[in-house]
């Protein structure tokens, strides 16, 4: 069986220049029309399943179990994508040790490729027992939604120079920890272009604008599933209004007898009991 994409094809993408294309899913049906486009690099079982599939404000409530089920699902679609599981909330933050183990029910349980997580700094150990263990890690820096309530909302990230620097600082902390590539969230342009000309792997940008080696979005914004809309979401379908109209036509022909029609019926007849 082929490989999926792998961490060092994402190196020599940044090496060779070619964008990177990350997108999120969380279940089948989505991860398998995703994978057959042969154009998505990395599908991320992204956290934000809290707020996308489980209608929750925040991702802080999604689980380690909700994170490998969605995983699972996602892996059996898909042939080409790397599959990267989002770790939620308090899966690492314990301890090295917790978020070894949670990473590996991932790859074992989930059949990932690649485990991320967010923050630097007293994570740096996690990520380098977890990279040792032969787990890909991607990092996130920036807007970390898992910090929201440290971070004081979803607010930029990163805005004054010295911020900024902190960031950069942080991001050689992940390089130093062994991770393959690193999202960059929620922060001004000349931060994500500064990090990402600084450091030797891929940076991954989330509203961090065009000079990010490669770029991720939630599935559900771009293809206008959802009515989240902030600056940086391009809505590259109305899939809402399509699937709205879909459901108002059935109801209609349901209730007005158009559907089912004959060609939406069995032509099998009705038996006596002895033929
Ligand atoms: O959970 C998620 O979908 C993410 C992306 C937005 C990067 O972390």
């Amino acid at each position: 069986m082929a490989l999926r994409f792998s961490p060092t094809m994402a190196l020599e993408a940044k090496r060779n220049g070619k964008k990177l294309v990350e997108i999120t899913a969380y279940d089948y049906s989505f991860a398998k029309i995703i994978d057959e486009t042969q154009q998505i690099d990395m599908i991320l079982v992204g956290d934000s399943l809290g707020m996308v599939m489980q209608g929750h404000s925040t991702t802080l409530p999604v689980t380690i179990d909700h994170s490998v089920y969605h995983t699972s699902i996602v892996s059996r679609a898909v042939t080409k994508a790397m599959v990267i599981a989002d770790m939620p909330f308090m899966s690492y933050q314990v301890s090295p040790e917790q978020a070894l183990k949670n990473a590996g029910r991932l790859i074992q349980e989930g059949n990932a490729d690649a485990v991320k997580l967010e923050g630097a700094g007293r994570f740096a150990k996690a990520i380098s027992m977890i990279v040792e263990s032969g787990i890909p890690v991607q990092g996130h820096l920036g807007l970390t939604p898992q910090s929201i309530n440290m971070l004081g909302g979803w607010k930029i990230q990163g805005k004054t120079m010295s911020a900024a620097e902190r960031l950069l600082q942080q991001a050689e902390e992940l390089v130093d920890a062994g991770v393959f590539s690193i999202v960059l969230e929620g922060m001004p342009n000349e931060t994500a272009k500064m990090i990402s000309e600084s450091v030797s792997v891929p940076t991954i940008g989330i509203g961090a604008g065009p000079h990010c080696d490669g770029q991720v979005l939630v599935l559900h914004d771009l293809l206008g599933l959802s009515d989240f809309q902030p600056v940086f979401v391009k809505r590259y379908a109305d899939l809402k209004k399509v699937s709205q109209e879909a459901i108002s036509s059935y109801a209609d022909e349901v209730r007005n007898g158009a559907f089912p029609g004959t060609e939406y019926t069995y032509k099998t007849k009705l038996q006596k009991d002895n033929e």
